[in-house]
């Protein structure tokens, strides 16, 4: 009997289960069209995977309580391998969702199976195809005692940190695995825009070629921002065109796409109340990106491009590390206030230290930073935003007049930055006693009678601002 199986092979679930198989475990693995069992037995030959092309055998094949891992494109797809295995499983089976689903759905889909006696783990999976064979970072929601299951073969395969910590940990109930990946995923649009904008900067008012700037992320790479994405992006910018001349980067579109995940971390923050202004901007960034054509055919300057040089700054390239260091902060602090207020609203418990431990490796946005975030929460448990962390609020003091310096000059030059843009005006809002938020109330009350809280009152008060009729 095999201690575990996997359905979908994908280029992911492949991966997945070769690593499984890797570690020992006996696997097997199903997909519903033979087309791509075929391709599994036959390119990656394993002597602790045994293939499947009937979903019956396959879940014969399995040792009690079973544990079967779904690697399937999100949504009805999930639903359908649920349908199909339900009728062969026996009560304290566990099903486990390995790919990007919806927190909600990943909720509903707990509750509907408890209720037949079938446990169901969403579990969130970062790393891409790499992570998925070498060690990703795993973030599994479920019940405790499903988690005594589970918890050894999903830390054995997961990425380790430097000091040798499971880039895997028991997250919370239900929802909480697939809703710390979401979360996750929007701090990765926010990083990348981050860099995008860098990459801007850098093209624009430094005048650097696509070598330069390469050589700069690299450099970077060496201090605080040293992280996945830092790395790549000096990769991506020293490639040669394979296709044609000069760089890739220069001949790829400027214009960006997304599978949602960033898109659903915006709508759950706006729904719970959080700034979650930085992930909001990455967002509509990659929608206003989408209009190339639109954008091409309107520009009101002749050259459709930023000004570039209407600035000096000194050092430019340390100018942007420091500013670029402080918008990660930026956003970091308000991803993990997301975590906290997710984490009261659905009673998941979240550890936020040991979020920032298990995202060290393996997952897309690992870097050092999050070694410091993890400290900062072990020294403080309560602690709520980054930003009153000691470390952090010495880091902000000293990085935000970098911001400032970079933000005024690219809007001079008409280098568009809004998530640097957003990171300031959080960072300013939220060390500032005057918002503006008393204008807000006033008008509320003028045109609606909304009522506003006089200081010093506890009582919603009226004014009858002028006579309306
Ligand atoms: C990961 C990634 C991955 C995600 C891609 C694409 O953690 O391995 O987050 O899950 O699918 O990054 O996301 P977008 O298409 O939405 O940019």
């Amino acid at each position: 009997m095999n201690d575990i199986g996997l359905i979908g092979l994908g280029v992911m679930g492949s991966n997945l289960a070769l690593n499984i198989a890797d570690h020992g475990y006996k696997i097997s693995v199903y997909n519903y069209t033979s087309d791509l069992v075929e391709k599994f037995t036959q390119e990656h030959p394993h002597e602790n995977a045994c293939a499947f092309t009937d979903i019956k055998e396959f879940v014969k094949s399995l040792k009690s309580p079973r544990k079967i891992m779904i690697m399937v494109t999100a949504g009805a797809a999930v639903d359908s391998c649920i349908e199909a295995l339900n009728p062969l499983l026996d009560t304290g089976d566990i099903i486990m969702d390995m790919g990007n689903s919806n927190y909600e759905d990943t909720r509903k889909r707990c509750s509907y199976l408890k209720e037949i006696g079938i446990e169901f783990a969403g579990v969130g999976v970062s790393g891409g195809a790499k992570g998925a064979r070498l060690g990703p970072a795993i973030m599994p929601g479920c019940t405790k005692e499903v988690y005594t299951e589970i918890g050894k073969i999903l830390e054995d395969i997961s990425a380790k940190a430097y000091d040798g910590h499971p880039c895997c940990a028991h997250m919370g109930t239900d929802g909480a695995g697939h809703y710390v990946k979401m979360v996750h995923n929007g701090i990765e649009y926010a990083d990348m825009q981050l860099i995008s904008e860098t990459y801007l900067l850098l093209k624009y008012l430094g005048d650097y070629d696509n070598q330069k700037i390469a050589d700069i992320f690299h450099e970077y790479n060496y201090g605080k921002l040293k992280s996945y994405l830092i790395e790549i992006a000096a990769d991506v910018l020293a490639q040669k065109d394979p296709f044609g001349n000069g760089y890739l980067i220069d001949h790829i579109t400027d214009s960006a796409g997304q599978k949602g995940t960033g898109k659903w971390t915006a709508i759950s923050a706006i729904n719970q109340g959080v700034d979650l202004s930085l992930i909001d901007a990455a967002c509509n960034a990659r929608f206003t990106s989408s209009h190339l054509k639109e954008r091409l055919e309107r520009s009101f300057r002749e050259d459709k491009i930023p000004v570039g040089k209407t600035h000096v700054i000194k050092d430019l390239p340390k100018t942007l590390e420091k500013s670029l260091y402080l918008c990660k902060i930026a956003a970091y602090a308000q991803g993990f206030v997301h975590y906290h207020d997710a984490s009261k609203t659905y009673g998941w418990e979240l550890d936020l230290g040991k979020i920032a431990k298990i995202f060290r490796s393996g997952c897309i946005i690992q870097a050092k930073f999050l070694d410091t975030i993890s400290k900062a929460y072990e020294e403080n448990p309560n602690l709520y935003n980054l930003m009153d962390a000691p470390y952090f609020r010495e880091e902000i003091k000293e990085c935000m007049p970098y911001a400032r310096e970079v933000l005024a000059a690219a809007v001079a030059s008409a280098i568009p930055v809004p998530a640097l843009s957003a990171a300031v005006a959080y960072i300013d809002a939220m060390n500032s006693s005057c918002v503006g938020a008393n204008m807000i109330q006033g008008l509320r009350d003028y045109f609606g009678a909304h009522t506003f809280l006089y200081a010093g009152q506890d009582k919603p008060m009226h004014h009858e601002w002028k006579k309306m009729f």
